[in-house]
């Protein structure tokens, strides 16, 4: 009857936020509006991905970014859909991008009292060769709402004051995860509909893997404790003698996403190469750590908690270990072990 049921109770994203709302007393609806329209983008994107390679939209823009990346076109097309569809809502203040160098500032009539911060297209690196990429979107409530007075501090803060944070993969489906601090929900887009069906009512991360995902290219840069952890789940020790898996997409959307929904750990250290790591705190660690404390995972720099780092600028850089807690916890005591 499960399938009887999906066809029968609509529960679409849309309806779903709402029973969020419901859920948060003396709501207004603005929240909702405004998550709607973070659905509205990511079916934008969703489309223009699915058709890039037939409407000559792969390869390079010709441009680069603040990040020192070469843009695709996509980061470009997706940035765009965002930052309209983000405006229209008329509930944002300030809008954090990937592709952008500086905050964008909402003016009236379309200013509200929300930040968004997102990364339109993540693996982008991917996307001309067809594997899995995404958007992901982190929410905080300005400080003063309503004030009309926005500004950084309402930006640089602590992921635990988010209010709402998710991702959408564009992958063999479309697929929404998304938490306003209620656990987390997954969506499929159903492209006869056009619309996010519910798939995965309360996504639960199991609490240990046998997978895990890290760029062993970068192996020779790693710090002690990330080795040794990387040995030992090569040598099957947290496993009864069985090594684990190595899963690595190069797109984190896809890695988190096979993570929340089959275990594990991903790793993204800090290296040599990259002393503070090289995933976007604002934009790509904090709403996954978000997302995975809400399924019932965990998050980690290797030191501390990745939603208690208090971002020193809007592009700044944090290292990550995320995933099943007892993988998580490991590494913790190696980092002060080793
Ligand atoms: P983006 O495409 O938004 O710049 O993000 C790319 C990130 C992330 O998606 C992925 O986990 C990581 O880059 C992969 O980095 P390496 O290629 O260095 O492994
Ligand atoms: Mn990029
Ligand atoms: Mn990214
Ligand atoms: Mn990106």
């Amino acid at each position: 009857e499960a399938v009887a049921a999906a066809e029968t109770d609509p529960l679409t994203l849309s309806a779903w936020i709402l029973t969020q709302q419901h859920k948060s007393p003396g709501a207004r609806g603005r929240l909702t509006v405004l998550l709607n329209a973070i659905g509205v983008g990511c079916k934008f994107v969703s489309s223009a991905v699915r058709r890039a390679g037939l409407a000559g939209m792969m390869g390079m823009a010709g441009s680069s970014n603040v990040q020192g990346e070469d843009q695709k076109k996509l980061d470009l097309v997706a940035n765009e859909v965002f930052k309209n569809s983000l405006r229209r809502s008329g509930q944002c203040c300030i809008l954090i991008t990937e592709e952008e160098d500086e905050p964008i500032f909402i003016e009236e009539p379309f200013r509200g009292d929300y930040i968004v911060v997102f990364d339109p297209l993540d693996g982008s690196s991917n996307i001309d060769c067809g594997v899995s990429v995404g958007t992901i979107f982190g929410i905080y409530k300005a400080k003063n709402p309503g004030s009309g007075k926005y500004s950084l501090d309402d930006v640089l803060r602590p992921g635990t004051e988010m209010v709402a944070a998710g991702y959408c993969m564009y992958g063999s489906m479309s697929y929404m995860m998304i938490t306003t601090g209620r656990g987390v929900a997954g969506f499929t887009l159903d492209p006869t509909l056009g619309e996010f069906v519910i798939t995965h009512p309360n996504v639960q991360i199991p609490t240990k893997g046998n997978i895990y995902s890290i760029n062993e290219g970068n192996a020779a840069n790693w710090d002690p404790a990330t080795k040794k952890y990387v040995e030992e789940c090569k040598a099957g020790t947290y496993n009864k003698g069985k090594p684990y898996s190595l899963r690595y997409v190069g797109s984190m959307v896809a890695d988190v996403h096979r993570t929340l929904l089959y275990g594990g750990i991903f790793c993204y250290p800090a290296d040599k190469k990259s002393p503070k790591g090289k995933l976007r705190v604002l934009y790509e660690v904090f709403p996954m750590a978000f997302l995975v404390e809400q399924a019932g995972g965990k998050s980690t720099t290797g030191t501390s908690r990745s939603l208690e780092i208090v971002p020193d600028s809007i592009h700044g850089r944090a290292p990550i270990y995320l995933g099943s807690k007892e993988e998580v916890e490991l590494i913790e005591k190696l980092k002060k072990e080793c």
